[in-house]
C-alpha cells in the first residue's frame, strides 16, 4: 500500500472551518498531522453576525482527538490577522485554503449594491487578502500550497446568483495568475467547485440528498492537493459525492475572416459563423502563449498568403488528419529560389554576431577580404521561406495551424561551401511526420541547388502543438537526430554577449516575426521583451565551433544539427561549449545571466583536413607558388636551423586565385630545423599571409615589395604583423629560397 500522506510539520489556515466543508477539511488536516487554524467569522449563511463558537467547536474537537489547532474568529476580509495567527501559534504558514463563504441570492435586477460588494467582499477580496497576507512567507520557505473555492454556478451560472457567479469565477482568475507567479518558489495554487451538504445548499437540495453529499467525500481532494508530493498546479476541478473530474478550455480552430490590405466586416463574421464555433479538431489551450501566440500567428498568416484563401481546404484537411498523416509524407510544396549577393552574406555573418573584433571574422563581413567567405549557417535562410510561407497549410492529411509550430530542431549540411553570392533553388519535401503524443513533429527536408549541383540539404524539424495522439509512428529512419553531449568537462567554451540590437539586426535576414522587436507582440505572447531568433543563436554557436576548431575555413563545414531548448533575450551572453570527438564537434549553448541550456544536444560535423587539402585545387590548377613552397622545403634541409634561429615565426599563407583561397601552406621558421607543408598550421600560426598566387611569385622574385603590397591591400597579413616584415629580410638573404 502506498504510504499514507501526511503533513506533519505542516501549518494549515482554513478559512470559514466552523461548518459544512471548511470543518471537514480542518479535521481531516489535523488527523495526518497538520497544525491547523481554524478561521471562522461565525455569523449565519447571509454574512450577517459574527462569534467564535463555531471556530471553537472545531477546535475542540481536534484537541480532543489529539491534534493542534487554534482558532481565528476575524472576518477573511483582514487577512493578515489570520496569517498572524498561524504565524503566532505555530511559526509558519504553509498551506492556505481559502474556503469561507457566503450567499446573497437574489435574480439580477434584484440585486442591491451591498448584495453585490458583500459577496465580492468576502469570496473574492478576502481570498486575495488571507492569500497575500501568507504569499511572501510561503516564498521565503520555497513552499506553499492555495486552495480557491469556486462553485459551478461561476463556471456555468445559475439563476439568481449573479453576484456570487462573478465572484466564484474571478477566483478562478486569481488562481491562474497566482499558478503561474508561485511556480518558481513552488507555490501551487488549485481550484475546486464542490458539491456538497451543508447550510448553504439547505435551501436548494432535499434534506437526503443532503445528507449523502458528505463534505468528507470532498476534503481527500483538498488533501492532496495542498500536499507536498503533489505537482499539480493551476487546475480546476469539480467534486462530490466521491467523484472528482478537471476541467479544461476548449477552443474552436476558428476561422481568419479578414484578408490583407482589406477591411474586416461583419458580413466576413456572418459568412464563417458555423466555422468559428465548429469544435470539430478544437485545440484546448492551456497557456496565454498559445492563446496568444496563434494571434501573433494570424497575423503573419494574413500577411504572408493575404488572406483567407488557405482555410477552405484546410477543414477537409483537418478532418483526415485523425485517419493518419501518410498523405503528408512526401507532398511537395512549391518550388522557389534564393537569390542573395554579398550584402545578404554580411548581413546575416554581423546578425549572427560576426564582429570586426575577431581577426576571423573579417572574411565573413568584408566583401573585399581575400578569402570572403559565406558563413555555412547561412544555408538555413537560404531554404527558410519552405517554412515560413503559409505553404504549410496546404499539406494534404494535416491541419496545420500556423501559430502552433514550433521550430523543434534543425539539420544542415553542405556539400560545397556556399558561394559568395548566387541564386539557389529549393526543392521542399515533407519528409516524415511523427506522433510524439503532445504533438507532431513534421520534418520538412530542402534541397537546395545551383543549377544542378546539389549545394545544401535542410531538414527543419517542426513541432506541431497538441496535435499528436493520433496512433502515427514515434520515429523515422528520416530523422536527422539530436545526440547528447559526451558527459565530462567541455573542451572548449567561447563566449559573445549579443547586442541589445542583435534581434533586430538579424530579422534583416528574413525573420521578420515581430515577437523578435516589437515589445508589444512579445508580450501578448508571454515574455517580459522581444526574444532572440532561435536561428541567431544556432548562427553564433555554429561560428564559435567553426572558429576553435577549424579556424574559421568555411571549407572545413560539413554539417549541424541542433535543437532549441530555452528563449535568449537579446543583450543576453551565449557560452557555446564543445567537445571534440574526431571530426565530430559536440556543442550546447547557454545563456550565461541565468545558466539556462538554449540550444541543446547539438553537434557539427567537420571535414577532417586531409579531404580538404584533397579537395585544394592547388593540386590540379598548378599553382606557381606551390612550386615555390615545394622548393622552400628542400632548400631549409640545408639552412633550416639558421634560418629558424633568426626567424623564431611560423608562417601561413593563403595562396588565393580569382577571388578565393585556392591553397594553404605552412611555413614553420619557429621548431626544429623548420618545415614547409601544405595546409593550416598545425599549432597555431604566427602570423597568417594572404596574397594571390601572382602576387607571390611577384614578391618572390622582388618584382613586388610586399610592404607596399600590404599597404596597397594586395597582400593582407594577420596575426603579428611585424613578423611579415621579416619576411622581406628573408626573401632577400635567402633568395634562393
Ligand atoms: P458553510 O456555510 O457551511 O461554510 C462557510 C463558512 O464560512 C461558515 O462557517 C461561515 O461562518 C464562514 N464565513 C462566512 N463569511 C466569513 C467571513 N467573512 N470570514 C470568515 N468566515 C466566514 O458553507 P459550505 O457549503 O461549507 O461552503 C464552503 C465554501 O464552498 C464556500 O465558499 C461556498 O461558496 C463553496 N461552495 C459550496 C458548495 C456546496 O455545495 N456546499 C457549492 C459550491 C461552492
Amino acid at each position: 500500500m502506498a504510504s499514507p500522506l501526511r503533513f506533519d510539520g505542516r501549518v494549515v489556515l482554513v478559512t470559514g472551518a466552523g461548518g459544512g466543508l471548511g470543518r471537514a477539511y480542518a479535521l481531516a488536516f489535523a488527523e495526518r498531522g497538520a497544525s491547523v487554524v481554524v478561521n471562522d467569522l461565525g455569523g449565519d449563511f447571509k454574512g450577517v453576525g459574527k462569534g467564535s463558537l463555531a471556530a471553537d467547536k472545531v477546535v475542540e474537537e481536534i484537541r480532543k482527538k489529539g491534534g493542534k489547532a487554534v482558532a481565528n474568529y476575524d472576518s477573511v476580509e483582514a487577512g493578515e490577522k489570520l496569517v498572524k495567527t498561524a504565524l503566532d501559534a505555530f511559526g509558519r504558514i504553509d498551506v492556505v485554503v481559502n474556503n469561507a463563504g457566503i450567499l446573497r441570492d437574489r435574480s439580477f435586477s434584484r440585486i442591491s449594491d451591498e448584495d453585490w460588494d458583500l459577496i465580492h467582499k468576502v469570496h473574492l477580496r478576502g481570498s486575495f487578502q488571507v492569500t497575500r497576507a501568507a504569499w511572501d512567507h510561503m516564498k521565503k520557505q520555497k513552499f506553499g500550497r492555495i486552495i480557491m473555492t469556486s462553485s459551478a454556478s461561476g463556471i456555468y451560472g445559475n439563476f439568481g446568483q449573479a453576484n456570487y457567479s462573478a465572484a466564484k469565477l474571478g477566483l478562478l482568475g486569481l488562481a491562474n495568475t497566482l499558478a503561474i507567479e508561485g511556480q518558481k518558489n513552488n507555490i501551487h495554487c488549485n481550484t475546486i467547485a464542490p458539491t456538497a451538504g451543508s447550510r448553504l445548499t439547505k435551501t436548494v437540495m432535499p434534506e437526503d440528498i443532503l445528507e449523502a453529499l458528505k463534505p468528507d467525500y470532498v476534503a481527500p481532494l483538498v488533501l492532496w492537493l495542498c500536499h507536498e508530493s503533489c505537482e499539480e498546479n493551476g487546475g480546476l476541478f469539480e467534486v462530490g459525492a466521491g467523484w472528482i473530474g478537471k476541467l479544461r478550455w476548449e477552443r474552436s480552430l476558428g476561422a481568419i475572416v479578414r484578408q490583407r490590405n482589406q477591411p474586416m466586416t461583419p458580413e466576413a463574421v456572418k459568412a464563417n459563423w458555423r466555422k468559428i464555433c465548429d469544435f470539430e479538431n478544437a485545440s484546448k489551450p492551456q497557456r496565454i502563449e498559445e492563446s496568444t501566440g496563434s494571434i501573433i500567428g494570424v497575423l503573419s498568416k494574413i500577411d504572408s498568403d493575404g488572406g483567407v484563401s488557405a482555410n477552405h481546404t484546410s477543414h477537409a484537411a483537418s478532418s483526415k488528419a485523425t485517419s493518419g498523416s501518410g498523405e503528408a509524407v512526401g507532398h511537395k510544396l512549391p518550388s522557389f529560389s534564393s537569390a542573395y549577393t554579398e550584402l545578404e552574406t554580411i548581413m546575416y555573418a554581423l546578425g549572427v554576431g560576426a564582429s570586426v573584433k575577431e581577426p576571423k571574422d573579417l572574411k565573413f563581413i568584408y566583401e573585399g577580404h581575400s578569402d570572403f567567405s559565406c558563413l555555412p549557417t547561412f544555408g538555413v535562410v537560404i531554404a527558410q521561406k519552405s517554412v515560413m510561407s503559409g505553404d504549410l497549410v496546404e499539406i494534404p492529411g494535416l491541419s496545420i495551424d500556423l501559430a502552433k509550430i514550433l521550430h523543434g530542431e534543425q539539420y544542415l549540411e553542405l556539400y560545397k561551401p556556399l558561394p559568395r553570392t548566387g541564386t539557389l533553388r529549393n526543392e521542399t519535401v515533407v519528409a516524415d511526420v511523427l506522433d510524439k503524443g503532445s504533438g507532431l513533429v513534421i520534418l520538412i527536408d530542402v534541397y537546395s541547388y545551383s543549377g544542378k549541383e546539389l549545394i545544401c540539404y535542410n531538414q527543419f524539424s517542426l513541432f506541431l502543438v497538441g496535435s499528436g495522439g493520433i496512433g502515427g509512428k514515434r520515429t523515422s529512419d528520416k530523422v536527422k537526430e539530436a545526440v547528447a553531449i559526451p558527459n565530462r568537462h567541455p573542451d572548449a567554451v567561447l563566449t559573445d554577449t549579443t547586442s541589445l540590437n542583435q534581434a533586430a539586426l538579424y530579422r534583416l535576414s528574413g525573420d521578420w516575426n515581430p515577437l523578435h522587436i516589437d515589445p508589444n507582440f512579445a508580450g501578448l505572447a508571454g515574455f517580459n521583451k522581444p526574444i532572440l531568433h532561435g536561428l541567431c543563436t544556432f548562427g553564433f554557436s555554429a561560428r564559435h565551433v567553426l572558429q576553435q576548431f577549424a579556424d574559421s575555413d568555411v571549407s572545413r563545414f560539413k554539417a549541424i544539427k541542433a535543437r532549441f531548448a530555452k528563449p535568449v533575450y537579446p543583450g543576453q551572453t551565449l557560452k557555446t561549449e564543445m567537445w571534440k570527438e574526431g571530426n565530430r564537434i559536440h556543442f550546447q549553448t547557454k545563456a550565461q545571466e541565468t545558466g539556462n541550456i538554449v540550444i541543446s544536444n547539438a553537434y557539427v560535423d567537420l571535414v577532417p583536413t586531409s579531404d580538404v587539402l584533397a579537395k585544394t585545387p592547388s593540386e590540379g590548377e598548378e599553382l606557381q607558388s606551390s612550386l615555390v613552397f615545394e622548393e622552400i622545403g628542400r632548400r631549409l634541409k640545408d639552412v633550416g636551423h639558421e634560418v629558424v634561429k633568426k626567424v623564431n615565426a611560423v608562417f601561413e599563407w593563403h595562396i588565393t586565385k580569382d577571388g578565393s583561397v585556392a591553397a594553404k601552406w605552412t611555413v614553420d621558421l619557429k621548431n626544429g630545423t623548420g618545415k614547409v607543408y601544405q595546409g593550416p598550421a598545425k599549432g597555431s600560426a604566427d602570423v597568417t599571409i594572404t596574397l594571390s598566387d601572382e602576387d607571390f611569385i611577384g614578391v618572390v622574385l622582388g618584382k613586388i615589395d610586399p610592404q607596399k603590397a600590404f599597404f596597397s591591400g594586395r597582400l593582407k597579413a594577420k596575426g603579428n604583423i611585424m613578423l611579415s616584415l621579416k619576411l622581406q629580410t628573408i626573401f632577400k638573404d635567402y633568395a634562393k629560397l
